[in-house]
């Protein structure tokens, strides 16, 4: 059960099904993960690259568990698409600022779904010769990966259904929710994409 104290109204909202991961998991997982990157990147040169916007939640979070000293960045990209498909077709709406060559890059995504966006980031970032580059995803849904990919970390595995919260979004809302949770189908549905 989902504690009292979280967002009550939000929690209400008829448009969000089942809660999938609860508070209290993803700030273990986090945590754990954090322990991680912190042990095997111990003598290290860590760039976060941080994937805007929806990984933004998990990565704040996840940085206050490594304490090594490491740098972030951001991108921002585009998939062409419906709401709750993506095509593929990537776009570049905000690159690093930083270079990455020779650097230790660690890719912070929120949601490997098809695993193309993600696959294009990789090869994109790959030609910029880092020293190393290695993905951290909160969640990866089953069996709906495209493309091969190696995710060194990753939070948790879920089913293959849309979800919103911490970070993630439906047309840019229920990002502030502190779970993740399904979204009820008939909502996109009927929504025109
Ligand atoms: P992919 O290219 O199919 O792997 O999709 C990756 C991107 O689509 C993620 O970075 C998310 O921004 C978005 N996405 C995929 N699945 C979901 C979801 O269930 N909820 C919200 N956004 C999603
Ligand atoms: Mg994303």
């Amino acid at each position: 059960m989902l504690h009292a104290a979280y967002s009550p109204r939000l929690m209400r909202d008829p448009k969000i099904g089942e809660i999938l991961v609860q508070p209290d998991d993803l700030k273990q997982r986090v945590r754990t993960l954090g322990e991680q990157v912190t042990a095997e990147y111990a003598d290290r040169d860590l760039l976060l690259v941080g994937v805007l916007k929806g990984a933004v939640f998990f990565l704040a979070d996840l940085m206050r568990h490594i304490e090594i000293p490491c740098e972030v960045d951001f991108m921002a990209v585009s998939s062409y698409g419906s709401a709750t498909d993506s095509s593929g077709v990537v776009r570049i709406l905000k690159d690093l600022d930083t270079a990455i060559e020779d650097r230790h890059v660690l890719i912070v995504e929120d949601i490997v779904d098809s695993g193309l966006t993600l696959s294009y980031l990789l090869k994109n970032l790959r030609t910029r010769r880092p020293a190393s580059l290695e993905v951290c995803a909160l969640m990866q849904k089953l069996d709906v990966q495209q493309v091969p990919l190696d995710i060194k970390y990753k939070a948790f595995e879920i089913p293959p259904v849309f979800v919103v919260g911490y970070g993630l979004d439906y047309g840019e809302r229920f990002r502030n929710l502190p779970f993740v949770g399904t979204l009820k189908p008939e909502v996109y549905r009927d929504a025109v994409t």
